[in-house]
């Protein structure tokens, strides 16, 4: 069950939400900023920040020895897999924390490519961020493996589900998956992409780091092995958090030292981890979960016996009052773009060809 950390609150508005980022009082020429490179990584809230700067004013030490520092630094860690489990649904001996995604990709493709050769197949797709297709086609090179890229619709962006189908068959060992396309804001159904890699005995690993600031991520209702995600995308430090399912991150052959943890999910994890980050990856968390009920739209889920909600019931409905109060914003921005931008944006004709995206913008130059 996911852990109890505050009441719902009340409704907070855009102005003190804004007032929560000290990069949104820039000036530029003059001007108050904007920051339209979204997909590239958020602005930080001054609690992530605050908790970057605790962990390292008063708790800093590396893990695992007898001072309180390094107590104290173990718990921040313990306890920042617990938040992520709640993120992602998941339990916190599945989340391993890495430097980026991209690391973490081609650490996963290095430790399942020792039991690939010529004969297997991975299947990706041409939505897919680099990070999700170079790890891949290094085992092309080093192990003879074929990688086989299912491909999109050019008219709307969408994956070609026919396409992806044919190629998932029982050669596939891997199925890599991107649930959200940083370029073009399509979202992709990875529940049924991982059903698909499962029908044929393929391992699943889902790429949310475009999908997870936008959609509250469930590893067990998608059932999917592994899913990565990057808290820099959704107003964290720039931390990598990756799920494994319990058995797999136990069983699979991880390129680590000799005197490295060899229980899970530590046995996943690669020399000193960024304790910094990790702490405000925690805080950003906690920081999305403080704005359910926020954005003047009322808490959706309210503990019954004690009007308590958990944290994964807060992100539930903050997700959820984030997104209907942006929709009408966003399709405004969309909107006075297009008049601006002749011909029409890419985005502006992307959004009419499907509904289900994220708030995605490509501008024609
Ligand atoms: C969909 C997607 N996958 C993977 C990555 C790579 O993530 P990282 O920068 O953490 O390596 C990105 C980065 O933009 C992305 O958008």
């Amino acid at each position: 069950m996911s852990t109890v950390v505050q009441s719902a609150s009340a409704a907070i508005s855009t102005e003190e939400i804004r007032s929560q980022f000290p990069a949104l009082e820039r000036q530029h020429n003059d001007h108050p900023v904007a920051y339209f490179d979204g997909a590239g990584g958020t602005q930080t809230p001054r609690v992530v920040v605050d908790a970057v700067a605790d962990y390292l004013l008063n708790h800093n030490a590396n893990t695992h020895w007898e001072y309180p520092t390094s107590h104290e630094t173990d718990a921040i860690i313990e306890s920042a897999r617990h938040v992520f489990a709640d993120f992602l649904n998941a339990s916190a001996n599945e989340i391993v924390f890495g430097p980026n995604t991209t690391t973490m990709i081609y650490h996963l493709s290095r430790a399942l490519g020792r039991t690939l050769g010529p004969g297997d197949e991975i299947v990706i797709t041409e939505l897919e961020h680099h990070a999700n297709v170079a790890p891949w086609q290094a085992l092309e090179i080093e192990r003879g493996v074929r990688l086989n890229i299912a491909q999109m619709d050019p008219e709307t962006g969408q994956l070609d589900w026919n396409d992806f189908e044919r190629l998932v068959t029982k050669k596939t060992k891997v199925v890599a998956f991107g649930a959200g396309c940083n370029a073009l804001g399509t979202v992709n159904d990875y529940r049924r992409a991982v059903e698909l890699a499962h029908s044929v005995g393929a391992l699943a690993l889902v790429d949310a780091v475009h999908y997870a600031p936008y959609f509250l991520c469930d590893v067990k209702q998608a059932n999917c092995d592994f899913l990565t995600c990057s808290a820099y995308k959704f107003y964290g430090p720039h931390v990598s958090v990756f799920y494994g399912k319990k058995d797999l991150l136990e069983s699979v052959d991880f390129p680590k030292l000799q005197p490295a943890p060899d229980t899970a999910p530590e046995r996943a994890e690669m020399g000193t981890q960024n304790h910094e980050g990790i702490a405000g990856a925690a805080a950003a968390v906690d920081f999305y979960a403080s704005l359910a009920g926020g954005t003047g739209v009322s808490p959706v889920v309210v503990h019954a016996q004690d009007a308590r909600a958990t944290r994964r019931e807060l992100l539930q409905s903050a997700f959820q009052g984030l997104r209907a109060h942006s929709s009408p914003e966003v399709k405004q921005l969309w909107e006075s773009l297009s008049g601006i931008n002749q011909p029409k944006s890419r985005g502006v004709w992307l959004s009419a060809a499907c509904s289900l995206r994220t708030a995605t913008f490509m501008q024609r130059r």
